[in-house]
């Protein structure tokens, strides 16, 4: 082994995500029979990289980064060293990326977690106005909660498919009773889901105090909606002063000085037992004050920046702890969602936990028989110090900077869902993306680089690639589209139109066909990036390849999208990923499609609100091509 990676798994902090080996024994047979994530060939990744770049970078600096590639893919020269040495990775783990990817995508990232990694999500609003709707929901939520948990432990959670193939089911297992540590340079992750110190509590958060909330009665079995709703009321009427430090707010700050901070809270013995309560719960409930009016348009948009961030220091950003991997939010005035840290887990079993919970709230309860008395929930007391007090108030500040510079819209597409490209024989997501690709091209003039996540589920322990929208087949068609037609040459179509539509329907067709790519495990991103982190680890020198303009502009992606779809009628949200970017989640229904789209205030050139209005009218354009034309023989 080499002295470097040896060092470093000698340094491996406590709780990286559990290697699948230490599942269950009926899943473990099934994460065992699926193949391991492959390093593509050089060669292919090398010649699709240029392809990727075609559509955003200049002639003059493709040109130069087409000498780069010459030079990394020379026979013997360092791509073919640094390939060898992925290969060499790839047959001694798991899967060659995993670890990598959960360092470099998360644990080493050090913005705040809140807008720039933790996505939210919006639930339709809830017909409770007051307290006692707001406890009965949060229970009957608490009892789906530990329904779908049961499933994980009995291991009757049916394996996931796509496209005919089983998918990874790990990040189930990763999702409940886990929570994120930081670290001076690396944050970790702690699990208590399996073996003696399994969680057996939730924590809840009213008012910014922090409760520990036993969920099991003593034979094992989950308490009920109503005992749930009892203890939910306990905890309320004991929470009922509206001075209390923020003492979560410290989880917003940048990882450095929560790292610092948590060292400091921790110095403290009571601090510490309730920090510790709060990282072993099994997800967090945040029972929040009510947001304030606002009228019906802006409503869902301040939902979603509500599930990010909380709306500030001053409403209910304290009522939170970020790190915690789950934490469901229910306000007294009906709006819900929840806000997860993403480590442990992409946007799907986090979605499918939520349409599970979301129907069990709707099934009516269970009769049950006589209730014995259950103890007072735990507080969870803290201890402030004038330095930690120091620590709130800076974390407060910064915080609020970033509430300031979030810009976020929810929008309901309704004029048509899926069910519309799906008619067309187009696939609905590459449609969808194609309008994204127009809607940027009207708004700026130019393609820009373009990341929209793929499952790499169908691997052993597999987390995401690149769908790089941006191509060349999509410029060629976002440049036609509003190109001036032809004057009609007798014909009853304007040739120009039917032209139009072999190019919608050619650029859809390469979307399509680099998303198979990419959940077959050959796309192009996380290889680059597995030869670069292998030219860190061999102490070679950094390959001019990845110290070009082009690769820094192809790593710029000014729209981060994704596709999280859903059973419920809810929509994902996520912060931009660049200053000067846009973060655009979707989830396609069959009639109408719902959008979160934001960008930062603080960069002149963005408008979240701007974006939908240039999405929604591409999305009619594109319709109204296609239906002017007759079907193409592509
Ligand atoms: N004609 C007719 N129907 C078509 C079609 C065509 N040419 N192409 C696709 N469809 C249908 C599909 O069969 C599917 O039908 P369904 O609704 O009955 O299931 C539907 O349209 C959707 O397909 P499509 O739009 O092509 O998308 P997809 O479901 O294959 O998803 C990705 C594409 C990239 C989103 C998916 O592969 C993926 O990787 N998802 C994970 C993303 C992720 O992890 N995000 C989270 C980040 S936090």
């Amino acid at each position: 082994m080499h002295r470097r990676q040896k060092q470093a798994e000698q340094a491996r902090p406590r709780g990286l995500l559990k290697p699948w080996g230490r599942l269950p024994g009926r899943l473990q047979l099934h994460q065992v029979a699926l193949p391991t994530l492959p390093v593509p060939p050089l060669q292919q990744t090398l010649d699709r990289y240029l392809l990727a770049l075609e559509p955003i970078v200049s002639r003059e600096e493709l040109s130069h980064t087409q000498q780069l590639v010459a030079e990394f893919r020379r026979p013997g020269g360092v791509g073919e060293r640094l390939q060898k040495g992925l290969e060499r990775r790839a047959k001694k783990t798991e899967n060659w990326l995993s670890d990598w990817w959960l360092k470099t995508a998360y644990l080493e990232y050090r913005l705040p977690v809140v807008v720039h990694s933790s996505p939210g999500v919006v639930l339709p609003k809830q017909d409770f106005l007051d307290r006692q709707g707001q406890l009965r929901f949060a229970a009957k939520l608490i009892e789906g909660i530990l329904d779908f948990k049961s499933m994980i432990d009995n291991e009757t959670l049916p394996v996931e498919y796509m496209g005919g193939k089983p998918l990874c089911m790990n990040q189930y297992y990763q999702i409940l009773s886990s929570c994120r540590i930081p670290g001076p340079k690396r944050d970790s992750i702690v699990n208590y889901a399996q073996g003696k110190r399994q969680s057996r509590h939730i924590a809840v958060v009213h008012n910014f105090q922090f409760f520990e909330l036993d969920v099991y009665n003593s034979d094992g079995s989950p308490l009920s909606t109503e005992q749930l709703f009892i203890q939910l009321e306990k905890i309320w009427n004991t929470s009922l002063q509206t001075n209390k430090e923020p003492i979560g707010i410290l989880t917003t700050n940048h990882r450095n000085s929560w790292a610092k901070a948590y060292n400091n809270l921790l110095k403290d013995r009571t601090n510490k037992e309730s920090v510790r309560a709060i990282e072993s719960s099994i997800c967090t409930v945040c029972l929040d004050a009510p947001m304030p009016r606002v009228s019906h348009d802006v409503y869902s948009s301040r939902v979603a920046a509500q599930m990010l961030h909380g709306g500030g220091s001053h409403l209910n950003s304290g009522n939170r702890w970020f790190d915690k991997t789950l934490q469901f939010i229910v306000a007294e005035d009906g709006s819900c969602g929840l806000v997860y840290e993403h480590a442990p887990s992409e946007g799907p079993p986090i979605v499918a936990l939520l349409d599970h919970v979301v129907e069990f709230t709707k099934k009516p309860e269970q009769e049950r028989s006589a209730l014995s008395p259950l103890p007072m929930p735990r507080k969870l007391r803290f201890n402030i110090t004038p330095e930690i007090k120091k620590d709130i108030e800076q974390a407060k500040q910064n915080l609020n900077i970033l509430v300031e510079d979030l810009d976020v819209k929810v929008m309901v597409f309704h004029h048509f869902g899926k069910a519309f490209p799906k008619s067309e024989k187009i696939s609905p997501d590459a449609f969808i993306q194609l309008a994204l690709q127009l809607a940027y091209y009207r708004m700026y003039g130019h393609s820009c680089a373009t990341y929209e996540s793929a499952s790499l589920r169908r691997f052993r322990l597999g987390r995401t690639d690149t769908i790089r929208s941006a191509s060349a087949a999509s410029l060629r068609f976002v440049q036609a589209m509003d190109s001036p037609g032809q004057p009609n040459s007798g014909s009853s179509l304007c040739p120009q139109e039917q032209e139009k539509t072999e190019l919608l329907r050619r650029a859809a067709q390469a979307h399509r066909e680099y998303t198979d790519m990419a959940i077959q495990g050959n796309a192009i991103d996380r290889h680059l990036l597995g030869l670069k982190l292998q030219a860190i680890e061999d102490l070679v020198s950094m390959p001019e390849l990845f110290m070009d303009t082009a690769y820094a502009v192809a790593m710029h992606f000014n729209l981060s999208t994704s596709q999280v779809p859903a059973r419920t009628d809810c929509v994902m949200c996520f912060g931009p990923v660049v200053p000067d970017g846009y973060g655009v989640c979707y989830n396609p229904m069959e009639h109408h499609i719902n959008f979160a789209i934001s960008a930062f205030n603080s960069c002149a050139d963005t408008n979240a609100a701007r974006m939908a209005h240039y999405l929604e009218q591409a999305l009619l354009d594109m319709r109204a091509l296609l239906q002017a034309t007759p079907r193409s023989k592509l």
